[in-house]
C-alpha cells in the first residue's frame, strides 16, 4: 500500500480510542523491523525520521526505503519528518517523498511559529501531506534537539487556543512535562493541563518523549486524548541491545538479526499498549 498520511490514521485512532504510534527509524534493518511488526500486527503506523538520522544525511535514503518497504505492505504506514527544523528542511522531505512533516516552532514566539507552520502547511498539503506542530517545549535533549530546562515549558492554554484558530494544523505536539530520552525517575506529566488543552484543541494530540512513560501513564493520556506518540530512543536502544549480545559471534547478520529481533519485541509491545490489547 502507498503511503497515507496522518489524517488517514487518525480517525481509526479516534474512533478506537487508541494512540497511533510513531517510530523513528535509524538504519534500513530498523526499518525492517519495524515494518515487519507493523504488518504482523495490523497496526496502522507511522515511521519517524529525526534530527539524528538527517544529520547523518540519510533523509532521502530512508524515504527510498520505507516507501519501498511500505509500499508492499497492507497496513497503512506513514512517512513523517519529525521535529522539522524549519521550512527548507520541510521542502526537502516534501520532495523525497515524506508523506507527513513536523514543522517545531516550539522555540519560536507563537506569532513566529504561527507564521512558519502556515508557510509549511500550504506546501505539505499542496501536494498532499499532513503537518504537525508543536506548542510548549518537551524537556530532555534528543538528535542535538534541546530545550532549555530552566525555560516555561508547559504548553499554555491559551496559546492552543490562538494558534489552533490561526493555523489548521493536522496534529499538535504539546509538552505537558514530557522528555526525549529516558526519564531520571517517573515521569512528571501534567495531566491537568492535559485536559485543559484536550478540551479546546481541535486537531490530534501528540506526546513527544514516549520511551521510558509507564504504561500507566500511556493509558491516562490517552484517555484524555492524545492520539499519536513518538518512541525513538527505545527503538534505538532494543537494537544496540541486540547487537551486544551477539556481539562475540563476530558475524554481521548473527548480531544484525539479534538486533532486529529486539527491535520488534519492543515495537510489537509499544503497539498493543497504545492500542490498548
Ligand atoms: O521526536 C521523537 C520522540 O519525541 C522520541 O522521544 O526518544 O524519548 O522516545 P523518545
Ligand atoms: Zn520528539
Amino acid at each position: 500500500m502507498s503511503l497515507v498520511t496522518m489524517n488517514e490514521v487518525f480517525p481509526i485512532a479516534e474512533e478506537k480510542k487508541i494512540a497511533i504510534p510513531a517510530f523513528n527509524v535509524d538504519t534500513l534493518e530498523i526499518a525492517q523491523a519495524v515494518l515487519e511488526t507493523i504488518e504482523e500486527e495490523n497496526a496502522p503506523s507511522i515511521i519517524a525520521v529525526g534530527q539524528a538520522a538527517i544529520k547523518d544525511g540519510k533523509l532521502e535514503a530512508l524515504a527510498s526505503i520505507v516507501t519501498l518497504l511500505a509500499g508492499k505492505m497492507k497496513t497503512p504506514v506513514v512517512l513523517h519528518l519529525d521535529h522539522g527544523q524549519n521550512f527548507e528542511q520541510v521542502i526537502k522531505a516534501l520532495r523525497a517523498g515524506y508523506s507527513s512533516v513536523m514543522i517545531d516552532g516550539s522555540t519560536l514566539s507563537l506569532a513566529d511559529n504561527i507564521a512558519v507552520t502556515k508557510q509549511t502547511l500550504q506546501a505539505a498539503h499542496a501536494v498532499g501531506a499532513s503537518v504537525e506542530a508543536e506548542l510548549g517545549a518537551i524537556l530532555g535533549s534528543e538528535d542535538n534537539i534541546s530545550h532549555d530546562d530552566s525555560k516555561p515549558f508547559l504548553v499554555k492554554v491559551q496559546d492552543v487556543v490562538d494558534f489552533t484558530s490561526a493555523v489548521d494544523v493536522d496534529a499538535l505536539a504539546v509538552g505537558i512535562g514530557n522528555a526525549h530520552g529516558l526519564y531520571k525517575g517517573r515521569p512528571n506529566l501534567d495531566f491537568g493541563r492535559l485536559r485543559e488543552v484536550a478540551e479546546v484543541c481541535p486537531a490530534p494530540l501528540v506526546l513527544h518523549g514516549g520511551s521510558g512513560i509507564p504504561a500507566d501513564m500511556i493509558k491516562t493520556a490517552i484517555e484524555i486524548g492524545i492520539r499519536k506518540i513518538n518512541v525513538a530512543t527505545e527503538v534505538r536502544l532494543s537494537y544496540v541491545k541486540g547487537l551486544n549480545a551477539e556481539s562475540r559471534s563476530e558475524d554481521y547478520y548473527t548480531m544484525t538479526n539479534s538486533g532486529k529481533c529486539c527491535v520488534k519485541e519492543l515495537v510489537r509491545e509499544k503497539i498493543r499498549l497504545f492500542s490498548r490489547r
